[in-house]
This record gives structure tokens, sequence and C-alpha cells, in this order.
């Protein structure tokens, strides 16, 4: 049973090709109305991407109240370089067995632009095989411990991620510009359900993840944050996946 939260699909994808590869079941936690029956779980798996060296917020949330089992468990944190210490800010909230961090196309254009077209293709190349080996570990329960902490894990995942919760990640610099034509994909799409349309333009709540999905996605390329994306390219992993894959 593997239990993912994704923005742009790196986890989304990620989460679905271990449960193929491991015979396994793959729910969003975002379309959950209910939680599933996990008496029978072999194995219990968590895939998400890595948030200023954290944990995202609405993953947090989700597993504080999931019932711990005596099976083997595992979490992968998609990121773009590295992951700090988010393992062990999760295995404060759930116990792991094993955790892996995956290196997935950068997403978080808020802060420098995407990887260029040879790195995304590179990344997602490596990230198959990677994902391969991870699964046959899993099937082996084999306890683990492959994760890329970069440098400074500490001060990253504690100062700097208790910076990004309480002062960064704030929705209100998100702004449609004038080629927004209202077609309201955004709202659809938010993971969080925070975007309405007023007067035809999206506007932000401020319960927004910060997932970047909406700017990513957005098929007029309208949405910008701040003055920070202007200029940069968009990314979602679906432009890269063969049709089977999205
Ligand atoms: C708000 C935010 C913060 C991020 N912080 C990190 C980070 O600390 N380290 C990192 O390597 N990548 C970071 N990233 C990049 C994502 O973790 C990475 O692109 C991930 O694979 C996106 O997964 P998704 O497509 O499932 O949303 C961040 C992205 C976002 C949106």
């Amino acid at each position: 049973m593997i239990f993912y939260f994704s923005g742009t699909g790196n986890s989304a994808w990620a989460a679905r090709q271990l449960a193929r590869l491991t015979g396994d079941e793959v729910y969003d936690i975002t379309n959950l109305k209910e939680l599933p029956d996990m008496s029978n779980a072999k194995q219990i798996g968590f895939v998400f991407p890595v948030y200023a060296w954290g944990v995202p917020e609405i993953m947090a949330d989700f597993v504080k109240n999931l019932s711990r089992k005596p099976v083997f468990t595992f979490g992968v944190w998609t990121c773009g370089g590295d992951a700090g210490h988010t393992m062990k800010q999760f295995s404060k909230l759930y116990p792991l067995s094993s955790s892996y961090s995956l290196r997935m196309p950068n997403n978080y254009i808020i802060g420098s632009d995407t990887d260029n077209e040879d790195e995304i293709l590179q990344k997602i190349a490596a990230a198959r095989t990677e994902l391969a080996r991870m699964a046959q570990e899993i099937q082996r329960q084999e306890g683990v411990y492959r994760v890329h902490e970069g440098t400074l894990p500490g001060v990253k995942s504690r100062l700097v991620n208790f910076g990004f919760n309480k002062f960064a990640r704030t929705a209100k610099p998100f702004f449609a510009t004038d080629s927004c034509n209202g077609c309201g994909q955004c709202a659809k799409c938010c993971p969080a359900c925070v975007i309405s349309l007023r007067d035809g333009k999206p506007v932000w709540a401020a319960q927004c993840l910060q997932c970047l999905r909406c700017i990513n996605e957005c098929p007029q390329q309208a949405i910008q944050y701040g003055k920070s994306t202007a200029g940069r390219r968009r990314y979602t992993i679906r432009v890269y996946l063969p049709q089977n894959e999205q």
C-alpha cells in the first residue's frame, strides 16, 4: 500500500512505478475520501516531494492520523538536489524500515529556473533505474538508508525548513497576468483546493501548500509568483512520459 502526495507529477510517477514493480496499490492522499482497509497490507510506503529539506505539511498531517502497523515501511522523497534530514522529520511521525531520496527534475521555479532539457531527461532515466533497484530491495524487505542529505542537512532541515513554513510559504505573491483567459485549470487541478476564480481570474487562499502545480501547469503560462518566476521555464513530468505512464 503506497500513499503519495505530488505537485507536478514526479512523486506520483515514482509511486505508480513502485506500485507496478512491487505489485502494490497506490493512493493519492489528496483524493482519499476515506482510508483504505490496511489490515492486509504487506508493506506501507510513502512517496512525496521534499519541501525546504522537510516533509510537506499535507503529508505530515496525513501520517499523524495513520495507525501504525507491524509491517515493512518505506519512504521515498523526491527532490531536485538533496533531501537533508527529511527522513528524520518523517520517522518521528511514522517509523520507517527503509528511506530513500530520489533525484528528480526541480520544480521550485520560485528559487531557480527548471533544469534544462538534457538534465530533465537524464534525471528521469536515472530515476527509472533507481526505482527498479528500490523495488527489488522493498520486495526483499531489506532495511536500506540511501538518502542524499547534502551539506549542512541539520541546519537546512531545522532552520531553513522552519523559516520556509513560517514566512516563505505564502500565497500572496501569486498573480495571473493579462495572458490569463480564465480557463480555470489552476482551480481545477489545485490539490489543496485553495484557488477560486474572481471576475474570471484566479485568487489564492492562505492555505496554499506551495506545491506549484498551478504555476507549472497553467496552459497560458499566465501565473507568476512576485517577480521571481518571470522568464523562467515551467515543469511538469507529464510532458516527458510515454502515454501509458501519465
Ligand atoms: C516548495 C518547494 C520546496 C522545495 N524544496 C526542495 C529542497 O529543499 N530540496 C530539493 O532538492 N528540492 C526541493 N524542491 C524540489 C522538489 O522537491 C522536486 O522537484 C520534487 O521532485 C517535486 O515533486 P512533485 O513533482 O511530485 O511535486 C522543492 C520544491 C518545492 C515546490
